[in-house]
């Protein structure tokens, strides 16, 4: 449980919070690169951490992510016309560029110098594996754009999906880095049947890394051997779940996972899935992702329609009655109310990665209320290495040290 105080910290991150100017600090998913999908296409409306925002393509295909209020009177820019390399207001013809700098504004005498007096917010972009990172925080502490192995890899070997959801982000990240639900949130999504587990509590070995957070899941296979299944945390908002196949005896690529705070009350989660080995062009899994959302990435089925709860599918070959992977999860962290209150929870050794998460989280937000720097961030190129958020999955003899086999097996 967490207290009501370090409930509120970890869970608001408008620009006026701790946890919201943490946040900023980072590189985070700002919206799919297939949004906007062409030069002078029309812009799309963001929210991130609460700010409201606008994203467009330019002729250039450069990308630009604004505040979403005009500088003049404040009419939307999601209404401009994006052309010519700029988004230009409809309302008096304001026109502004991917730096948010106004280009031109026509209705002002000519030899006016207005538009060098406006200060438009506007984030730098980069995009990665068919998504657009945005960073929102103070140009001097802007990191390296992160070399993690999901945002490297060639593009036709990884594929992203969006979702929105309708609670805070952090306990949709708490189900990232929660191990032990999948046996039976998640049971009969593969036609293994209802029937409860008879085994299903792993031994945990959770660790921190200078990133966030390895988790080693430990299950006895039979007498002689174990599995053992490696998740991570990495900051500010990233779960890594070892689920893919198998090439070589290795595990070839895993799920990622970003939860970003829309708001303190929504949230959109990224599916990032990659395989080292070959394309992933068509897969059945992202097919089955994709599946879920409607075109403005809502869930199909949401709380809205209860979920489209089929009680005789319950009771007969899904656990939950509930279809599709990520709206299971949503499913129940939405169920928790908008902002779970985990001053009333009532925790078991299985979530020990759900409290190391949280204690890393807290640990960090409240440095940084004091001035110290976040960690996970990478400022010198030539160190920028995320490998300790790699996932990794291996069986090995009982009595077995798992750091070595792994290191053996992935080096
Ligand atoms: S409000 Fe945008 S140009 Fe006037
Ligand atoms: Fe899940």
């Amino acid at each position: 449980m967490l207290t009501k105080e370090d409930n509120e910290l970890l869970t608001r991150s408008n620009a006026d919070t701790p946890l919201g100017q943490m946040f900023r600090r980072y590189w985070l998913p700002a919206l799919l690169s297939e949004e906007i999908p062409e030069p002078d296409c029309p812009p799309v409306r963001v929210k991130i951490m609460g700010e409201d925002l606008v994203a467009f393509r330019d002729s250039h295909g450069r990308v630009g992510l604004i505040a979403e209020l005009c500088a003049h009177r404040r009419a939307s820019l999601f209404y401009g016309r994006n052309e010519q390399d700029g988004l230009r207001c409809v309302y008096h013809g304001w026109k502004y560029d991917v730096d948010g700098r106004v280009l031109e504004t026509p209705a002002e005498p000519a030899g006016s110098t207005l538009k060098d007096k406006a200060h438009h917010p506007a984030y730098p972009c980069i995009e990665a594996s068919g998504v657009v990172f945005t960073y929102m925080g103070p140009t001097e502490k802007q990191p390296v754009f992160p070399a993690y192995e999901w945002l490297t890899i060639q593009p036709a070997n990884i594929g992203v999906t969006k979702f929105i959801l309708e609670s805070n982000y952090l306990q949709a990240l708490e189900g990232d880095c929660d191990t032990s639900h999948t046996a039976f949130l998640h049971r009969g999504n593969n036609g293994e049947g209802i029937e409860q587990p008879t085994e299903n509590a792993p031994t945990f070995e959770i660790e921190r890394t200078w990133c966030g957070l390895r988790a080693a899941a430990l299950r006895p296979v039979d007498d002689d051997t174990v599995n053992v299944r490696v998740s991570t945390f990495a900051m500010p908002f990233i779960g890594n779940v070892p689920v893919g196949t198998w090439v070589n005896g290795k595990l070839d690529g895993y799920l990622v996972v970003y939860q970003v705070p829309i708001d303190d009350y929504s949230t959109a989660r990224y599916n990032f899935r990659f395989k080292r080995s070959e394309p992933l062009i068509d897969n059945d899994i992202i097919k089955a992702d994709r599946a879920q959302v409607q075109p403005d990435y809502g869930l199909i089925a949401n709380p809205h329609n209860g979920w489209l709860l089929d009680r005789n599918v319950q009771k007969t070959t899904n656990y939950t009655g509930v279809q599709g992977f990520a709206t299971q999860d949503a499913f129940v962290t939405d169920s928790m109310g908008r902002i779970s209150d985990r001053s009333q929870e009532l925790l078991g050794v299985s979530d020990s990665y759900v409290v190391a998460l949280r204690l890393t989280l807290l640990k960090a937000v409240k440095e940084f209320k004091k001035g110290i720097e976040p960690p996970g961030l990478v400022f010198d190129p030539l160190k920028n290495d995320y490998s300790a958020a790699a996932c990794t999955a291996v069986t090995v003899p009982v009595g077995t040290a798992w750091r070595q086999v792994e290191q053996a097996v992935y080096a």
